[in-house]
């Protein structure tokens, strides 16, 4: 019997969301220590998928795993075995719907555990757009920057329609991430920047905060790498205030934010899509990274995450 494998992780954007969509660049760093396992088996019987969320036949995977069942379809006539009878197990340890690239992430770990079954090299421009027929059901309309992120071992300076830059960073500066609680909102904040873009009543405001989102991201680069974390964490509250005005934060976000803030923080920002979701704050060291982890889960932070930014 054949078998299969695949991985992939969590992602976290630093900066540049929402103004990713309009051709601003991003930077995006991969979380490993949140992995994605894919294993496919071939079995006698059925299309069998299980996971935490759903156990059954693939027939009746429901709606919110839409894009995953069209992969699966796509990638087993990609084969030529569409009637392979098989058990599909996702094993992933990366919260849903918090800006983390969850859907992302499977599907990078499903597309690799296919072309390991079928003991056929995966190139990664090949990963990418397979990856892309997953996001573009669950999300409409991406701009990739999720997908390769969580394929990727490095952090990611991202442009749409762009070829891929990976650029490593030179920093000590540890990153807490919280967890709002609160479903994040990806589609419904990327329409309503547009909205604000094409607002007649507020003429040039939407562009001039994601030209000013841009030059931040530009900013962002060179402090990560040149360890000039005060900088840093100047430029993402700065990040965090244009998010802001393009109106995708959320009064929980927010309340994290400044939580971070009051206790240590260098900066701190949402993360991803907003409207709820993650933050996320920069702290100088370890010790004081830790203290605004118990801040923030004082201060309603469902959960928390520490990551070292000193080995990307
Ligand atoms: O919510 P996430 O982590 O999927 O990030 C969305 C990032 C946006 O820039 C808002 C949208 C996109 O497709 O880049």
């Amino acid at each position: 019997m054949r078998v299969g494998t695949g991985h992939a992780h969590a992602k976290i954007i630093l900066i540049g969301e929402h103004s990713v969509v309009h051709g601003q660049p991003a930077i995006a760093i991969p979380l490993r220590h949140l992995p994605v396992t894919v294993t496919l088996q071939e079995a006698i019987s059925d299309q069998h998928f299980v996971s935490d969320v759903f156990t059954g036949s693939m027939a009746e995977l429901p709606g919110l795993f839409d894009g995953i069942r069209v992969l699966v379809e796509r990638l087993l006539r990609r084969f030529s075995e569409p009637e392979l009878a098989f058990t599909l197990t996702v094993a992933s340890n990366i919260p849903e719907e918090r800006g983390m690239g969850s859907s992302a992430a499977v599907a990078t770990a499903i597309v690799r555990a296919f072309y390991d079954f079928f003991d056929t090299a995966l190139d990664q421009q090949t990963l990418l757009a397979t990856v892309n027929i997953e996001e573009m059901i669950t999300h409409g309309a991406p701009s990739g920057i999720d997908a390769a992120t969580v394929s990727a071992d490095q952090p990611v300076w991202f442009v749409k329609d762009a070829p891929l830059t990976h650029f490593a960073m030179h920093t000590h500066a540890w990153l807490v991430v919280g967890d709002t609680g609160v479903t994040g909102q990806t589609g419904m904040a990327v329409n309503s920047v547009k909205e604000l873009l094409s607002d007649p009543d507020q003429p040039g405001i939407g562009q001039q905060l994601i030209n000013h989102l841009g030059t931040l991201t530009q900013a962002a680069a060179v402090a990560l790498q040149r360890d000039q974390r005060k900088q840093l964490g100047t430029i993402l509250n700065q990040a965090q205030a244009d998010l802001a005005a393009l109106g995708v934060n959320h009064p929980v976000l927010q309340r994290l934010v400044d939580t971070a803030n009051q206790n240590g923080a260098l900066g701190a920002k949402l993360t991803g899509g907003g409207l709820g979701g993650c933050m996320f704050a920069v702290a100088e060291d370890e010790q004081t990274a830790n203290q605004i982890a118990t801040a923030l889960k004082q201060h309603g932070a469902v959960a928390t995450w520490l990551e070292p930014l000193t080995d990307l």
